[in-house]
């Protein structure tokens, strides 16, 4: 049975925030100064992120399993749903989130998901490609504008509703929320990338799918396809030369320790989703899950915007370190490299018309 979903509204001021961010990782003074999360979130959950609430005597707790630190925003926000559920259902459930892969890697972890052992988690787009393919179409490269228009789709129900639901039946999981992942560039020990020559036989990781490796071998690395705890060891021992990611995993991974040349090729805006097991979610009583659906969007609009301010700080944090920011980058050469995978996986009526509504909301979101 399908179940009708809540989405988020976004409030104009993190909109702006997020334009800000899109156009070019500019230094704005109020988010380079340590502005909080909860500062910005414009209408988000009610208290401190992170907050007050003791939830020790929840019933249920559901364990959220995340795979960076408890400082970034998805973090904060996951812990504040958490404690914003356990009051909004008098106790009877409560989230906890687990940080840093404590509970796996994105790629093991959903298969706990999707036999109800961890009942949710934040994942990456690419590894949702391995349930559904259709997934890939917002994880192409260059597709997404800026991130509004990124967040127009992810949280426009006539757009997403079916892909969401579409794993409900065969894995039993279920798409919550679709939530901004940054803007990715590459990054690597060796040098400044201006153009796709720069990148040739370097070897560079990518999220675990066949669309991430098509699309830096297409840019002109090496791909290596790898969790992402793994990436800072292999770029220490030299495995690897560099990787792809935005600014808040190059500084909190300390992946700017060993591979300090940070180029803005701005290849991706790619989602992560916010993932619920669907007997989980089901078994519910109907109240409860009422009010869970309805805090969600609250959670991911607090996310989203605290991740604009995260990679600001982020960025700020790794130049401090010595990293260096590169943004003279051809970015039409490497949109020219791609630009025969956007094609070739846009191959059946499904993803035709996510395709367009992406390029609808880019136009819808311009200027
Ligand atoms: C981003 C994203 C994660 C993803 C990670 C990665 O940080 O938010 O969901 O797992 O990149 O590259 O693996």
């Amino acid at each position: 049975m399908k179940r009708r979903m809540t989405f988020p509204t976004l409030a104009v001021a993190t909109v702006a925030a997020m334009t800000l961010a899109a156009c070019g990782g500019g230094t704005s003074e109020e988010t380079a100064g340590g502005g909080t999360s909860e500062e910005t979130a414009g209408g988000g959950a009610s208290e401190e992120a992170g907050g007050k609430v003791d939830i020790s005597d929840a019933e249920t707790v559901f364990k959220l399993a995340f795979n960076q630190t408890a400082e970034h925003p998805q973090y904060l926000a996951g812990q504040q749903l958490g404690q914003d559920l356990y009051e909004a259902t008098d106790g009877r459930y409560a989230i906890e989130v687990f940080a840093n892969e404590e509970l796996g890697t994105q790629a093991d972890v959903v298969q706990n998901l999707s036999d109800g052992t961890v009942e949710m988690m934040y994942i990456g787009g690419p590894v949702m490609e391995s349930f559904n393919e259709d997934f890939i179409v917002f994880n192409l490269p260059y597709v997404f504008d800026s991130l509004e228009a990124q967040s127009a789709v992810l949280n426009d129900e006539e757009v997403v509703g079916d892909l969401y639901t579409s794993i409900e039946d065969s894995k039993n999981i279920t798409v919550l929320a679709g939530l901004h992942a940054g803007v990715r560039n590459v990054y690597n020990s060796k040098q400044a990338i201006t153009e796709p020559a720069d990148l040739e036989g370097l070897k560079i990781r990518v999220q675990q799918s066949d669309s991430q490796v098509a699309m830096i071998e297409a840019m002109g690395a090496v791909a290596s396809p790898l969790g992402q705890g793994e990436v800072y060891s292999a770029l220490q021992t030299g495995a690897l030369d560099g990787a792809e990611n935005n600014e808040t995993v190059f500084d909190a991974l300390k992946h700017d320790e060993v591979a300090k040349f940070y180029s803005y090729t701005r290849h991706l805006l790619i989602p992560d989703y916010l993932l619920i097991n669907t007997q989980v979610l089901e078994e519910m009583p109907d109240e409860d899950r009422e009010a869970f659906l309805e805090l969600i969007p609250g959670a991911v609009e607090e996310a989203d915007a605290g991740l604009v301010d995260f990679a600001e700080e982020s960025r700020v944090a790794a130049e401090e370190l010595g990293a260096e920011f590169n943004d003279d980058v051809d970015i039409e050469a490497f949109e020219e490299t791609v630009a025969p995978l956007v094609e070739s996986s846009i191959n059946n009526d499904v993803r035709q018309a996510l395709f367009d509504a992406v390029n609808a909301s880019n136009e819808a979101n311009a200027g």
